[in-house]
């Protein structure tokens, strides 16, 4: 009997060599997106990746079945803003499709939400999660540079109509300028039927203006809403996902990601692929791999599949937990080094 040395299904779990396995995968389907919020895109002129290096829809495919025979269940489409993207319901249609992959979910701003919800979920797309950082109009407007308040609600309560398994809101707080809106956050999100995670601001990428003053961080988080709600209790162990869970007196639920204050690398079993087809191990990395030189040399799916094991195997970043150590900690990049690798920007990386 002839033993496969290749391709064969994935039998024992692929872990890194700190033990992580191979679990998520983000996958960013395009680099652009139609608002400019200030933790991630400040500045006024972005260098975009070019047009013919996105991957298409064949390609993208071909990366997802790659990475789900090496144990990955579950899938985050992320962007730039990922309604953008052409043939995203196709793109979403063939991912939910692959019987290994069980949780398909998606990250987006959701302006464009309102007319699209319905389509994506009858795709296949299972949970959606929507940035909403303000209740305030012209706050929101200040923060994204575009009036965006309304067409994201709108979004959001299309998203509510059209029945996903779960509707998140991502909130980034940011010291002196919505950490007063906390539980107002928490009232929409108990109205619209979703689950608010508040983020703390993070120094990745575009963050150019970030510092550490600006952090509204997991404790005052908690602090707030404990004097507005009273005690707040744990919501089970915290699993792989970034954010931890609690629950109010009431039975609301509610998570924070607490890169900055509490990072979690130690349970980190995800990586990302850029719209341009690189592999990145560690939101906080300086280079990814190149899969789309790799898929347009004509590397078939075993090269491919022995590329990712191998490269995983090797993996030992824990970008998080570096910064935090960092001392004087200051904004990661300025703008000339995200102009000299847009790889580096937070839109290009998918969150
Ligand atoms: P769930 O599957 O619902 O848990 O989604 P998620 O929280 O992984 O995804 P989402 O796109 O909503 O990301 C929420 C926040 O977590 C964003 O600010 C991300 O940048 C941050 N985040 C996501 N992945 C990582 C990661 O690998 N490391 C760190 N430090 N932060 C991450
Ligand atoms: N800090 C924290 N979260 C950020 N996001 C983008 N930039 C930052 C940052 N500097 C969030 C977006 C979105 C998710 C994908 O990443 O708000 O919810
Ligand atoms: Fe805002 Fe997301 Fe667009 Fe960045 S990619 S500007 S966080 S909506």
């Amino acid at each position: 009997m002839s033993i496969p040395t290749h391709s064969a299904p994935h039998t024992a779990t692929l872990t890194d060599r700190l033990g992580r396995p191979l679990h998520s995968l983000r996958v960013s389907v395009i680099d652009r997106c139609d608002l400019r919020c200030q933790y991630c895109m400040p500045e006024e002129h972005y260098t975009w990746l070019p047009k013919d290096h996105l991957l298409s829809a064949d390609e993208i495919e071909q990366c997802v079945a790659v990475f789900s025979q090496l144990g990955v269940q579950r899938v985050r489409i992320t962007g730039g803003e990922p309604l953008l993207r052409a043939q995203l319901e196709d793109i979403i249609a063939r991912i939910a499709a692959m019987p290994s992959i069980d949780d398909l979910a998606m990250t987006t701003n959701g302006m464009q939400l309102a007319s699209r919800a319905a389509d994506l979920r009858q795709a296949g797309l299972r949970r959606i999660t929507i940035s909403l950082d303000s209740l305030h109009r012209d706050r929101l407007e200040q923060l994204t540079r575009r009036d965006a308040l309304n067409r994201v609600q709108t979004g959001i309560e299309a998203a509510a109509a059209a029945g996903f398994e779960s509707l998140k809101i991502n909130t980034v707080v940011m010291r002196g300028f919505n950490d007063d809106e906390l539980v107002a956050l928490i009232e929409y999100g108990k109205q619209v039927g979703g689950e608010i995670r508040f983020i703390e601001y993070m120094d990745v990428g575009g963050a150019t203006h970030w510092s550490q003053a600006q952090v509204f961080d997991r404790q005052a988080i908690l602090d707030r809403l404990e004097r507005h709600y009273g005690p707040i209790e744990t919501d089970g162990p915290q699993g792989p996902a970034p954010a931890e869970r609690f629950r109010l007196q009431d039975g609301t639920r509610f998570g924070i990601i607490a890169s900055v204050s509490a990072p979690f690398c130690g349970s980190c079993d995800r990586s990302r692929l850029t719209a341009d087809g690189l592999w990145y191990l560690c939101l906080y990395a300086s280079e990814g791999r190149d899969l789309r030189s790799r898929i347009r040399a004509g590397a078939d799916r075993e090269e491919l599949t022995d590329y990712v094991r191998s490269t995983w195997g090797q993996r030992a970043d824990r970008g998080a937990e570096e910064r935090a150590s960092t001392p004087a900690r200051s904004a990661l990049f300025q703008i000339d080094d995200l102009r000299q690798d847009p790889h580096r920007e937070m839109h290009t990386r998918g969150g």
